[in-house]
């Protein structure tokens, strides 16, 4: 799908469809008042009629509209006005799209973006227009040897601002496609099957994303890994054919001076729990487990698409988990890159063990700040649901500033304890710390495990183990949090001019 922005009023325009809003009880936008004048109060008798009440969610298709230069005129139910925010926003939007993909108009003219959304500017009102649309539009269908049914008509969207905010639309407009094409990215890469997505392939990935995007790509093989010492990320890699990687991809658009973001994300390709089983129900789902590396990804192509002058490392160690005669066991005792030994009390708990090799390797980078990615724990899916994100910190500036980022981007995190007092859970009789603190706050007992590896730099953990994917009937990935990391980096840059 096609997008550009225009300003003008809505009558005058030739267009396949037209969208504009109506509010509950039968309140007309602005834009649909104004379409109502011209069509000689066509809109308001259609919505006296009671065929369209205005509430959320619900459509009404009008064809020839007296006095109307476009093909069709699409209603759509706002709800109530003093309660139209964010989300309400973002589903109105969606409803449209669905509506006129139903349709067979090749080109629309979108009015909703000049509804007044709480105080979000233009900017946003596009962008998130921009990145529902396409989250609409998505199918992965690249495993499906035959093409399933006719794809939609429409393929052109025209966003419509007021003339006075256009340049503030158009960056929108920017920031809206990247964030699209890195979910985009991050979703593929999640919905990909294990025996295709594998660590091999991640690399390529990350190389195929430097070649594009001018980025330094590095790719450490086991060999690299045995060498420098990281034993931890080694000790899950240990039965799985599939050679794991660890992959860096540098975009230094601040310049070679200025500090990078590192974005670190889990990428197991596949989690069986090794010799600490997974039961056999819903294990599918653990090809997901590597939507922290695939965020990672997504987010490093958006950022290179808008070329943002910010300086940004991706770090992705990515191994598969699997069983078997070399397999670690429950008891192994292992040595971490930064020299702390680690008692594997539960071989399923290897997440946090391939990060913490990361945590250590990234201090090089001398990083601004370091923001790990990672499906890390079912705990964290009871205690959020699949609505927000686990956030976790040792800097109370970072999450606050991580936290209102996913706020503006519509992918929200909510800030759970680091405390020292939850580190008791992790202690080991025999190593330094274990590598699982038991049953209660396995979320946090987590994010202390990692927390012993960031001591040197400012550092936020997202658990996104229940929002990285949907289950059930629409099971796949979401995409998230490309939309949250990309806006984190576009405040930054924005910062610095
Ligand atoms: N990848 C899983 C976490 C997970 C489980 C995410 C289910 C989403 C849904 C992780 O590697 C894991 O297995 N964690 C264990 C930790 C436990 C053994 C301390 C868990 O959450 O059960
Ligand atoms: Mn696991
Ligand atoms: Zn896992």
């Amino acid at each position: 799908m096609e997008f550009s922005i225009k300003s003008g009023a809505p009558q005058t325009g030739r267009s396949g469809c037209l969208v504009v809003g109506v509010y509950e009880p039968r309140k007309l936008s602005s834009a649909a008042a104004g379409l109502d004048r011209a069509a000689k109060g066509f809109l308001t008798q259609v919505v006296r009629r009671g065929d369209l009440q205005g509430k959320p969610g619900t459509t009404l298709l009008l064809h020839g509209v007296p006095g109307i230069a476009a093909e069709r005129v699409l209603l759509v139910g706002l709800g109530r006005e003093a309660e139209f925010r964010d989300k309400q926003y973002r589903e109105a939007v969606a409803a449209a799209i669905r509506a006129l993909n139903a349709t067979g108009a090749e080109e629309a003219s979108l009015h909703l973006t000049e509804l007044a959304v709480g105080r979000r500017d233009a900017a946003w009102k596009v962008a998130h227009a921009v990145t529902v649309a396409r989250e609409c539009a998505y199918r992965f269908t690249r495993m499906k040897s035959k093409s399933e049914n006719a794809e939609p008509a429409l393929h052109r969207l025209t966003l419509c601002v007021d003339r006075a905010v256009m340049k503030r639309a158009a960056a929108g407009l920017e920031q809206g496609l990247a964030t699209a094409h890195g979910m985009s990215l991050a979703k593929d890469l999640g919905n990909l099957p294990p025996n295709v997505c594998t660590p091999s392939y991640l690399a390529d990935q990350a190389r195929e994303l430097a070649k594009r995007y001018r980025m330094k790509v590095t790719v450490l093989e086991r060999e690299d890994m045995e060498r420098l010492g990281m034993g931890t990320l080694l000790s899950v890699a240990r039965a799985s054919s599939q050679p794991p990687k660890f992959i860096t991809l540098e975009h230094r658009g601040g310049g070679r001076s200025m500090k990078p973001v590192v974005l670190v994300g889990k990428g197991i390709t596949f989690d069986t729990g090794g010799i600490s089983l997974k039961p056999a129900a819903e294990m599918d789902e653990m090809k997901f487990d590597m939507c922290g590396a695939a965020a990672v990804l997504g987010t490093m192509k958006a950022v290179g698409e808008m070329r943002l002058p910010v300086s940004v490392v991706g770090a992705i160690p990515t191994t598969e988990n699997m069983p078997g005669g070399r397999a670690t066991r429950p008891g192994d005792i292992v040595k971490s890159l930064s020299g702390q030994t680690v008692e594997i009390l539960n071989t399923d708990a290897e997440g946090r063990l391939i990060l913490c090799d990361a945590l250590t390797y990234v201090e090089r980078f001398q990083p601004a700040a370091v923001i790990d990615i990672a499906t890390l724990t079912g705990a964290c899916v009871i205690a959020l649901g699949h609505v927000a994100t686990g956030l976790f910190a040792n800097d109370g500036v970072l999450a606050r500033e991580v936290a209102g980022a996913g706020d503006a981007a519509y992918d929200r995190v909510w800030q759970l304890p680091l405390w020292e007092d939850y580190q008791e859970q992790l202690k080991s009789n025999f190593a330094d710390f274990a590598n699982i603190g038991g049953r209660p706050a396995g979320a946090v007992t987590a994010a202390c495990f990692l927390a012993r590896f960031t001591k040197k730099y400012k550092w936020a953990h997202l658990d996104i183990a229940g929002t990285a994917w949907k289950s059930g009937k629409e099971k796949g990935a979401t995409g998230r949090p490309v939309p949250l990391l990309t806006q984190f980096l576009i405040n930054r840059s924005a910062q610095r001019k």
